[in-house]
């Protein structure tokens, strides 16, 4: 299955994405954790990604799309991928259409989750990430057992750098200009899938993998 997560700053796809990766036993390719991943291992690509995501912005695409390109050659993408946080323009789109083709291959979905605004900052300003493996909390709607420890590994929780509520906001604004065309692009394909995000976690899930039925 060849999928693309769609959706605003905060809405659950990486939540999401945890738990369709694993019912659909594909690659999980998350273009925000490739860049937190750089940032923590110090590489330029780190470095030049940093500046942008610290404001809010976007990481430009010249520097996205050639990761994105390089993943999707990797052997465990030959059954399928989950692609979340990219693309993000239209431009990113046309480039992962034309590395596809040339590849012989095609999407299946594009899943788009969606919610309101006061949701997505709620929901990005409350979460808590683990230091150690990833996981992912909410203060209030995914708190872990013990505050401030991973359920998993007991690693310590921090919150991403860009989770302030004004780099939530900006980060909105940004997915509203550049990103949400998106939406048109995939829907002239006639591949899209909209999902109701405002539901609690099992709900949205459940509401994916029916939408998905027997792809
Ligand atoms: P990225 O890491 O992709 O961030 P994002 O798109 O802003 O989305 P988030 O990861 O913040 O939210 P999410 O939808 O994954 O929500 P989550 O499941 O965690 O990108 C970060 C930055 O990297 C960008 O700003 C940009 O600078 C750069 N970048 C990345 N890709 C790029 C690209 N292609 N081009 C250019 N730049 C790029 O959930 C959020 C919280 O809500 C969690 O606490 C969770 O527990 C909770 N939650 C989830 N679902 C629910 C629910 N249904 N009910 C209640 N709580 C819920
Ligand atoms: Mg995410």
């Amino acid at each position: 299955m060849r999928l693309i997560l769609l959706g605003p700053p905060g809405v659950g796809k990486g939540t999401q994405a945890s738990a369709i990766v694993k019912k659909y036993n594909v690659p999980h390719i998350s273009t925000g954790d490739i860049f937190r991943a750089n940032i923590k291992d110090g590489t330029e690509l780190g470095k030049k990604a940093k500046e942008y995501m610290d404001k809010g912005l976007l990481v430009p695409d010249e520097l996205v799309v050639s990761i994105v390109k390089d993943r999707l050659t990797k052997e465990d993408c030959v059954h399928g991928f989950l692609l979340d946080g990219f693309p993000r323009t239209i431009n990113q789109a046309e480039a992962l259409d034309k590395e596809l083709t040339k590849m012989g291959i095609k999407l299946d979905k594009v899943v788009n989750i969606d919610a309101d605004k006061e949701i997505l900052i709620e929901r990005a300003v409350g979460r808590r990430i683990c230091k150690t493996c990833g996981s992912s909390y909410h203060v209030k709607f995914n708190p872990p057992k013990v505050e401030n420890l991973c359920d998993i590994d007991n690693g310590e929780l921090f919150q991403r750098d860009d989770d302030t509520h004004e780099t939530v906001a900006t980060r909105i604004e940004v997915y509203l200009n550049q990103t949400q065309p998106l939406i048109d692009y995939y829907q002239e394909k006639g591949i899209i899938l909209n999902i109701d995000g405002t539901k609690p976690i099992d709900e949205v899930f459940e509401t994916i993998v029916k939408a998905l039925g027997d792809n």
